[in-house]
């Protein structure tokens, strides 16, 4: 009995298969929900739940969005929702970008998307530093 066969015998056909893949929770492309809006908040980098803005390369999570300080030393914030199916992004500094773990879209550090899945950017936030306060906001 070939493969065609056995699938046959079980009443399994490539579309079934096919759907199989995906059960339990494939979304269509860019189905997310919508990323925050009207953000306007301050970040005290001598708090310790801040310390990995401390250095090039860490970040946070925030308020629905991900705040990083890049290889380069800038602060950059765009939200963490990726726009493929919704997985949580995180900076990446080997490649100076983020990058989505579920099927690895990335994004260049201004939210845009370098490669899909995803087709459609993260929203980015502006950044404003001032002393140990790092102000993020629309
Ligand atoms: S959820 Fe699919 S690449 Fe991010």
């Amino acid at each position: 009995m070939n493969r065609k066969e056995f699938l046959s015998m079980l009443g399994i056909g490539a579309a079934a298969i096919a759907g199989a893949y995906c059960f339990g929770g494939c979304k269509s492309n860019d189905s997310t929900s919508a990323p925050p809006s009207g953000v306007d908040f301050t970040l005290d980098l001598s708090d310790p739940a801040n310390s990995a803005l401390k250095a090039n390369g860490g970040y946070i999570y925030k308020n629905g969005i991900i705040i990083a300080r890049t290889v380069n030393g800038a602060y950059v914030a765009v939200s963490l929702v990726c726009t493929h199916q919704g997985s949580t992004v995180y900076y990446d500094p080997g490649g100076n970008r983020f990058h989505c773990p579920a099927h690895g879209s990335n994004f260049a550090t201004d939210g845009s998307v370098i490669n899909g899945p995803a087709g459609s950017p993260l929203a980015k936030y502006n950044t404003a530093l001032s002393g140990t306060s790092l102000r993020v906001y629309s």
